[in-house]
């Protein structure tokens, strides 16, 4: 058990990569601390993981939020030692369409929400004085623009740099600050990608997560439990030395 003994926090994980990478920590030994708006979904969520993991209703938009939810985590869990920032959310619009309130949302939950939860973590490692892992949900998006997908290609650009910042501004405490960059992972957010894209390129719904599934050089899109290998190791000690990078796990589709 590669995490015995450690915590974490998992923002956005009532659902999809953030609850498989819940289970998977508690299967190393750890214990987690769901974070989530949906608080009934959270709530499920915790309680279908059993006693190692625990609920918290979180708004990374809002800072009182944030405050009131690493409290309330670190109150139950003891202490503090990983933090992933995983809520986002996606959307997409032909540039001449994109309005400033789809803009101001993205950037609250995937940019501002990833900085001062990363904040919040970093303050309490320091104060405490062992270090810590966070890791950032970045995206291939996040490498290069998308003709349909400029603001949340331009919000996963943003968290890969502030993984850069951060990650160099935080290792004198001992603290990694890494990313993951996946590709296209199945599951109710691609659901949703998918309806836009069906809006937007006159596509059936389906047609357009079949077409980038062919296209990945694996052979098919990901699945949340693709990920969690990367996710555990920069969790634990034997990545201690790698600091303020993205890595893609994305069967191929980017090549760093
Ligand atoms: N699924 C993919 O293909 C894919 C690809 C690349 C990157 N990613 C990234 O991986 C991460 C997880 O993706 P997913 O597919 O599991 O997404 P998802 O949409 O299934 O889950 C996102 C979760 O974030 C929560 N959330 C939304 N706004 C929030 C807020 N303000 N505060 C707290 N929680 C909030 C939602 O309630 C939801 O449970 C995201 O950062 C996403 O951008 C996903």
């Amino acid at each position: 058990m590669r995490l015995q003994g450690k915590t974490a926090l998992i923002t956005g994980s009532a659902r999809g990569i953030g609850l498989e990478f819940a289970r998977a920590y508690i299967a190393e030994g750890a214990k987690v601390a769901l974070a989530d708006i949906n608080a009934d979904a959270v709530a499920k969520a915790a309680e279908s993981l059993g006693p190692q993991a625990v609920a918290v209703q979180m708004d990374v938009t809002k800072q009182d939020s944030i405050d009131a939810g690493f409290a309330e985590a670190i109150g139950k869990l003891g202490k503090l030692d990983i933090l992933v920032n995983n809520a986002a959310l996606f959307s997409a619009a032909p540039i001449a369409e994109i309005t400033r309130a789809d803009y101001d949302k993205l950037f609250a939950v995937n940019v501002a929400g990833t900085l001062f939860c990363l904040q919040a973590a970093a303050k309490h490692m320091i104060a405490r004085g062992e270090g810590g892992k966070i890791i950032n949900m970045a995206s291939q998006a996040g490498r290069r623009g998308e003709s349909l997908v400029a603001v949340y290609c331009a919000t996963k650009a943003a968290v890969i740099s502030l993984t850069q910042s951060a990650g160099l501004n935080l290792i004198q405490h001992g603290i990694n600050v890494n990313a993951i960059a996946p590709g296209v992972v199945d599951g109710e957010h691609w659901d949703g990608v998918d309806a836009f894209f069906a809006k937007y390129e006159n596509k059936a719904l389906g047609q357009k997560k079949r077409e980038v599934g062919e296209a990945v050089p694996f052979g098919r899109m990901g699945t949340a439990a693709d990920l969690t290998g990367m996710a555990v190791f920069l969790a634990t000690k034997e990545a201690d030395y790698v600091v303020a990078q993205t890595f893609g796990v994305d069967g191929g589709n980017w090549l760093a």
